[in-house]
This record gives C-alpha cells, sequence and structure tokens, in this order.
C-alpha cells in the first residue's frame, strides 16, 4: 500500500510529493467517455461497478498518489429530496430551488446507508481494488446551499444572499439541515472505508471574511468537529482562499486546500506550521509546453515544501480540454523533482 499521501495529509517524512489531481476522472480521458458513453451522468454516479471503474482510470494510467470516489457533490442533495439533472450547456439543474419554508420543510436528512448506498457500494469494491488510499468527498454546506438555492450555476449568487441577508432564520435552518446530511454523508463513507475526506467549498470565496464567518464557517466546523473522531485526515478546499485563509485555518481540517490565485508560498506563510497544504498549480499550466510547464511544477513544489506537508495538486479541477499526455507528464515530474 502506497501511503504517502496519507503522510503527507498528516505532515510526516515522505520520499517524495504526493500528487493527485482534483476532477481527475473525467472528460479529458478517453477511457472515461467510452464508460460515459453509454450511460448518463447520474447513472453513471449510482452504478457502483462503473463508478469504480471510473474512479481507478486515473491512478492505473497517470500513477497519481490517491484515488478519490466518483460521484457529485449533488448527490446526497437529490437525496434530500430535490429534483436534479445535469443540462449539457448549464451544468446542474434543481427544477424546484429553495426560496420558501414550505419547500425547506419537505427536505428531509437522507439515511446514507439507505438513500445513498450505491456510495458505499462503491466504496468497498474501490478498497478491494487500490493500492492508493481512497478519499471521499462531499459539498461544504455553504457551497450546497447555493446550488440548492440559486437551482443552479450563479453569477452573482443574490438568491442565497437575500436569503442570508433578508430570512437569516430560513437560512439558518436550512443550513443546519445540510450539515446534519453533509456530516452523515461523510460518517458513512469513512466507515465503508474512505481513508480521508475533501470538502468542496467551490463558491465560499464569494462571500468576504466577515460573511464567510458568519455565513459558512460555523456549519464547516460543525461537520469537521463531529468528524474528529473517526481518525482520518480532513482537507478543506475553498476556490477563491486567498482572501480567507485565516478564518480557514480554523476550521479544524488538517490539509488546506490552496487555489492557484494566492502565490503558494504566501499561502503557506498565512498557514502557518500547524496544518498541511494541498494545490495549488492553475489547471491551464496544463496546455503549457512542457519546459514551461516543469518550471511552473517545480515553483509549486520549492514553495510547497516549507509547509508542515504538502500534497500537490491543481488549484481547482482538470478542465476537459486537457491533453492527457500532460496530466501523465504532471505526475511524473512532480514525482521525479520532488524525489528526496
Ligand atoms: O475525479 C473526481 O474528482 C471525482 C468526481 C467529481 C465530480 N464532481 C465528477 C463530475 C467530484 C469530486 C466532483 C465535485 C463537484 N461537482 C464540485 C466541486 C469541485 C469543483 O469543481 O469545484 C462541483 C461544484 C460539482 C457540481 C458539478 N458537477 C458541476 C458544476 C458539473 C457540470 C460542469 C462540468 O464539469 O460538466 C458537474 C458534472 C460532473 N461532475 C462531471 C464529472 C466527471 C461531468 C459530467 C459528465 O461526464 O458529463
Amino acid at each position: 500500500m502506497n501511503d504517502t499521501f496519507l503522510k503527507a495529509c498528516r505532515g510526516e517524512a515522505v520520499d517524495y510529493t504526493p500528487v493527485w489531481i482534483m476532477r481527475q476522472a473525467g472528460r479529458y480521458m478517453p477511457e472515461y467517455r467510452a464508460v460515459r458513453g453509454d450511460v448518463d451522468f447520474l447513472t453513471l454516479c449510482k452504478t457502483p461497478e462503473l463508478a469504480a471503474k471510473v474512479s481507478l482510470q486515473p491512478v492505473d494510467i497517470l500513477g497519481v498518489d490517491a484515488a478519490i470516489l466518483f460521484s457529485d457533490i449533488l448527490i446526497p442533495v437529490e437525496a434530500m429530496g430535490m429534483g436534479l439533472h445535469f443540462s449539457e450547456s448549464k451544468g446542474p439543474v434543481f427544477s424546484e430551488p429553495i426560496r420558501s419554508r414550505a419547500q425547506f420543510e419537505k427536505l428531509i436528512v437522507p439515511v446514507p446507508e439507505d438513500e445513498l448506498s450505491f456510495v458505499g457500494e462503491t466504496i468497498k469494491i474501490l478498497r478491494r481494488e487500490l493500492k492508493v488510499p481512497l478519499i471521499g468527498f462531499s459539498g461544504a454546506p455553504f457551497t450546497l446551499a447555493t446550488y440548492m438555492i440559486e437551482g443552479g450555476g450563479s453569477k452573482n449568487f443574490l438568491y442565497t444572499k437575500k436569503m442570508m441577508y433578508q430570512n437569516g432564520a430560513l437560512y439558518k435552518h436550512l443550513m443546519e439541515k445540510i450539515t446534519d446530511t453533509v456530516t452523515a454523508y461523510l460518517r458513512a463513507q469513512i466507515r465503508a472505508g474512505a481513508q480521508c475526506v475533501q470538502i468542496f467549498d467551490t463558491w465560499a470565496g464569494v462571500l468576504g471574511p466577515e460573511d464567510f464567518k458568519a455565513y459558512a464557517l460555523p456549519y464547516v466546523k460543525t461537520v469537521i468537529a463531529a468528524l474528529q473522531g473517526e481518525g482520518v485526515p480532513i482537507i478543506y478546499f475553498v476556490n477563491g482562499c486567498a482572501g480567507l485563509l485565516k478564518e480557514i485555518k480554523t476550521s479544524g481540517a488538517q490539509v488546506i486546500g490552496v487555489d492557484w490565485k494566492i502565490d503558494m508560498a504566501e499561502a503557506v506563510r498565512k498557514v502557518g506550521k500547524d496544518y498541511s497544504v494541498q494545490g495549488n498549480l492553475d489547471p491551464c499550466a496544463l496546455f503549457m509546453g512542457q519546459k514551461g510547464l516543469a518550471k511552473k511544477i517545480q515553483s509549486v513544489l520549492k514553495k510547497g515544501a516549507k509547509a508542515k506537508g504538502h500534497i500537490f495538486n491543481l488549484g481547482h479541477g482538470v478542465l476537459p480540454e486537457t491533453p492527457v499526455e500532460n496530466v501523465k507528464f504532471l505526475v511524473d515530474k512532480v514525482h521525479e523533482l520532488s524525489r528526496r
């Protein structure tokens, strides 16, 4: 078992810097597109044999140091009682966004072992097959709330912020129900075999520090505190973390995910010596020539080496247009350049 990734999460000595890639199972890979050609995305997420198959692809093809469960952050939201579909042009769409107390009342906190049993089954298959650690994941409460309130992606997050500012009681009740859902969902993933979990806060960067502290962070802290006894490292990734790192590092997570809009040296300085960091190459750097790309990788490695522990990753998900050979080059280069 290659446990370099888990060691880096805990800040222990490693022979080289481990690397995995956010959204490493996905459309940039012909092998993924082949599986996806026969089934729609939600069916893929809910069919354990197929979900496990696409989770394993980047491990076998790229040689990354960790696998991530194949699913989506919106899967448990659908199980809360919201009709979800994925549109080719618009991405995820909830047909009836939550805007009223009556709609909120109808939402349930799903029992993961019942309503989401396919996730546990996928994890069990993966643990039998894998020789690298398996990362489970969930969306953070705020990010999930934005999809539930907006009904999909958004530019200004106006409905979410209106609920925050105009109907604070409803916002709080909704966030508490999501927090209970996320906690139970992650606990079930860990008990099924996930050896680390990442909490994705894709949209928390649209909040200023005061609002992040008031409207997003407390709920993440509740989730993390409830999972601390499970004994697995927790990664908290906020997209747009630059202005929020002082607050983010109080979340309770052992590893802080860093996007590329902050210099890694500055991120490490702000995070301090008590936490490992993960990141933070611009996903578009994978469109550079290999010489330029190698230079960028070296720079992130050098800056990340000053942290308690460093897990190399992109600053956000790999783009569908990315040439696979450059992703493979990245993984090999990280291993080669960081070998102690
Ligand atoms: O390899 C992995 O990282 C595991 C799988 C994974 C997916 N989504 C698969 C996916 C993970 C960890 C996610 C997380 C996710 N999903 C996030 C947080 C991470 C981030 O990128 O910020 C968010 C915001 C979502 C919601 C979501 N899912 C959107 C906005 C979209 C549409 C945009 C897009 O990329 O198409 C998805 C679809 C999705 N999730 C795909 C995959 C592989 C593409 C679906 C397809 O095959 O058509």
